[in-house]
């Protein structure tokens, strides 16, 4: 999942159906994610979507979403438990699989336990095990101090690698973990220069990559957005290289395209 060239990676996130039902653009699962894979290096979905949606002659590593049990209908997200078996895990033949954990939210207990014992069955069969700090409604979602905590509990109870949110002070999440972290992107942000930003920002202050997903296909121009996304975490990319990436590669709008050529 971590290419060994670069120590990093570019991860697709399309797991939001397992408690947001069809997301905008993941309605149609395999139709997002087919033109996407060539540039990601792992893909992390859930089991139902691995199965019907995911082609087998698709070789790109999976990282398996285990966790779950509430949905966005419900206020307390935090009452999750781990829904996929270690056995499955095998028999998918997945890379990795990951569960989220609520640091401060009602089911803080609940939730970590599930990690350790997703950790110790994963360690029977040499799977690593994800750790993903969602966090409770009461805390406010971009702050160090919080994130840097819900981080390291996490790699403390064995966690191999952990997916977080970019902040403020992020190299502060950084230091204080002694596990690998990747960000995730959180909803669509205004501009594609704000995603390049924070892709930019997190992996300057140490971070190992990105695992995103809404940031990517619910942009007009989801295969630009990945590429330019992957040269900053690949080839060290500055933004404006990134944008320009992005641009090279963005469908034209033939509406805009004939305008332009009357003009
Ligand atoms: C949500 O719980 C999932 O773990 C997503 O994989 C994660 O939030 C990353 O996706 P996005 O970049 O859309 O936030």
């Amino acid at each position: 999942m971590i290419k060994p060239a670069t120590g990093r990676s570019v991860m697709l996130a399309c797991d939001h159906g397992y408690f947001m039902g069809p997301t905008r653009n993941l309605e149609s699962p395999r139709k997002t994610i087919e033109p996407l894979l060539p540039y990601a290096d792992t893909l992390a979905v859930t089991r139902g979507v691995l199965r019907t949606s995911v082609d087998p002659k698709w070789d790109t590593p999976i990282l398996l979403r285990v966790s779950g049990g509430a949905s966005i209908l419900k206020d307390d997200l935090s009452d999750e438990e781990v829904t996929t078996s270690i056995r499955e895990a095998v028999r998918l033949n997945v890379a990795s699989v990951a569960l989220s954990i609520f640091v401060g939210a009602p089911h803080e207990k609940q939730s970590l336990v599930n990690l350790s014992r997703l950790v110790d069955d994963g360690e029977d069969f040499g799977i690593p095990v994800m750790a993903i700090t969602a966090v409770g409604k009461e805390l406010d979602k971009r702050d160090a101090k919080y994130l840097s905590l819900a981080c390291r509990v996490a790699a403390e109870l064995g966690a191999r690698i952990v997916k977080t949110y970019y902040c403020e002070n992020f190299s502060k999440v950084v230091n204080g973990c002694p596990a690998p972290l990747v960000v995730a992107g959180g909803p669509k942000l205004n501009t594609e220069e704000d995603v390049f930003n924070l892709v930019y920002n997190a992996l300057e202050d140490g971070a190992v990559g990105v695992d995103m997903g809404r940031n990517i296909w619910q942009n007009e121009n989801p295969v630009a957005m990945i590429k330019a996304i992957r040269s900053i975490v690949h080839e060290k990319a500055t933004v404006k290289e990134a944008q320009l990436i992005f641009s090279e590669n963005r469908k034209v709008n033939p509406k805009k395209a004939e305008s332009s050529a009357n003009a």
